[in-house]
């Protein structure tokens, strides 16, 4: 096994330096990597820090990541001035009143005073104060120093993990590469081809690129091939990522499949579970792999499921019952997910996209020449989206921006509903 894996390291490592594909199911003849992969990925790429300590630019983690399956203790707190909050602070401060805001200290941010917060403890610290932190609040003179905004440091994804599906292309490969440039240290592309394919090569080589162009140590992509519908080689691929990295933050689920119109009186079985199993199955064992590793190291974590906005209405002219009820499956999915795993500081949402042209919807559009109009013409927008409009929509959800957001649907549909 370990040989097989190693085979293929090498012929990927050859391909692309950066790049390691595993390769996991593949009709009885996958690798079963969790055993073996660690220490050879460790020597393959640059070795991993078992403890990582807060980055002190205001929105770093500290985070003892001793990978303790029964996280009896605290892994993760933040330092003043920035960081993730950890469940156990956050659930155990529900009387607690703030003591340098007034707010209840369970409504405090996690990355310290931010907004209103910020600018208050910024005036207190000019009059003298200084005693509510925050962005610039305290400074060397005491009083009228610089404030600097806070927005992008709850954006950043600075040094988080992630694992996205359906991320060879399309959809799944433009949020893998928001997450990157949001600051991700590693984001694990999972999906169906035992090689990516070479629009994420490109993707892959744009990330290398960026990340030395800033002179840093960047983010980077790993692709993983492997079947969505296969619970066991999902959870072993999340367990695999929480092995080398110690942490699990994000989790997309965009892996879909979308049929020819077929009669719904007449949907034969096999093609209905068929779809089922990819878009619903699927998307529940890709948030279970990686909600199993954000359980287990106590670090919290968001999991967007990919919907459609099909989920809620349906799209005229279109028989397409199996991927209607699909996407509606997964809005109550999320729901489901979002109120079982509140408590452990895990938030889960769905993201419910209008037309947009992929490969998926490509089939359509290339055949008929003129749906491009027809759909168009659904949205006061008058157009179909574009992939990178998901982008500001995932990074908002993926982040400590959207940290009261949970059990949501987020339409972005141009406007299709409104109509
Ligand atoms: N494009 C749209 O207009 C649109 C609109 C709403 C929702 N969506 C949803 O967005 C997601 C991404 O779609 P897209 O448009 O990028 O389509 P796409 O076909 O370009 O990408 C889907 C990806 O999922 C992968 N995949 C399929 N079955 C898999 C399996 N069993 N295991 C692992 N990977 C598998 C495919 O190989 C492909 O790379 C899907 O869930 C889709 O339903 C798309």
């Amino acid at each position: 096994m370990r040989k097989a894996f190693a085979a293929s390291l090498s012929q990927v490592t050859a391909l692309r330096r950066r790049c390691i594909a595993w390769r996991i199911g593949g009709g009885g003849t996958g690798v079963d990597i969790a055993p073996a992969l660690a220490p050879l990925l460790v020597q393959a790429r640059q070795p991993i820090c078992a403890v990582r300590c807060s980055n002190g630019n205001g929105n770093g983690y500290d985070n003892n990541n001793n990978n303790n399956p029964n996280h009896s203790k605290a892994y993760s707190t933040y330092s003043a001035g920035g960081g993730h909050a950890n469940a156990t602070t956050a659930a155990a401060t529900t009387t607690t009143t703030g003591a340098t805001t007034g707010r209840p200290a369970q409504s405090q941010s996690p990355l310290g005073p931010v907004g209103v917060a910020a600018a208050l403890a910024a005036a207190d610290a000019a009059r003298g104060g200084g005693d509510r932190g925050g962005a610039g609040a305290e400074n060397e003179e005491g009083r009228g120093g610089e404030v600097r905004p806070t927005l992008w440091d709850e954006f950043s994804l600075r040094d988080r993990v992630a694992l996205v599906s359906g991320a060879n292309r399309g959809l799944g490969l433009e949020m893998a590469l928001v997450l990157v440039e949001a600051g991700a240290r590693a984001v694990y592309c999972v999906d169906l081809p035992a090689r990516p394919g070479k629009e994420w090569a490109a993707v892959a080589e744009y990330v290398d690129r960026m990340a030395s162009g800033r002179g840093e140590v960047g983010g980077r992509l790993e692709y993983v091939s492997a079947d969505v519908r296969d619970q066991e080689a999902m959870w072993r691929i999340g367990e695999g990522i929480g092995d080398r990295e110690g942490r699990m933050d994000v989790c997309v689920a965009a892996a879909g499949i979308l049929k020819a119109h077929t009669d719904c009186l007449e949907y034969p079985a096999g093609e209905f579970e068929e779809v089922m199993n990819v878009n619903t199955n699927g998307v529940l064992y890709t948030a279970q792999a990686a909600g199993r590793q954000m359980v287990r190291f106590g670090n919290r974590g968001s999991i967007i499921l990919i919907a459609s906005m099909s989920g809620t209405i349906t799209n005229r002219d279109h028989a397409w019952v199996s991927y209607n009820t699909s996407k509606s499956a997964v809005l109550q999915m999320a729901r489901s997910m979002a109120c079982e795993l509140g408590p452990k500081g895990i938030r889960v949402n769905t993201l419910s996209p209008g037309h947009i042209y992929t490969s998926m919807t490509a089939s359509y559009l290339d055949t008929q020449p003129d749906l491009l109009d027809k759909w168009s013409g659904l949205n006061p927008l008058g157009r179909i989206g574009r992939p990178d409009e998901l982008r500001g929509v995932i990074a908002w959800l993926a982040s400590d921006a959207s940290t009261f957001c949970t059990g949501s649907d987020i339409l972005v549909s141009g406007g299709h509903h409104a109509w």
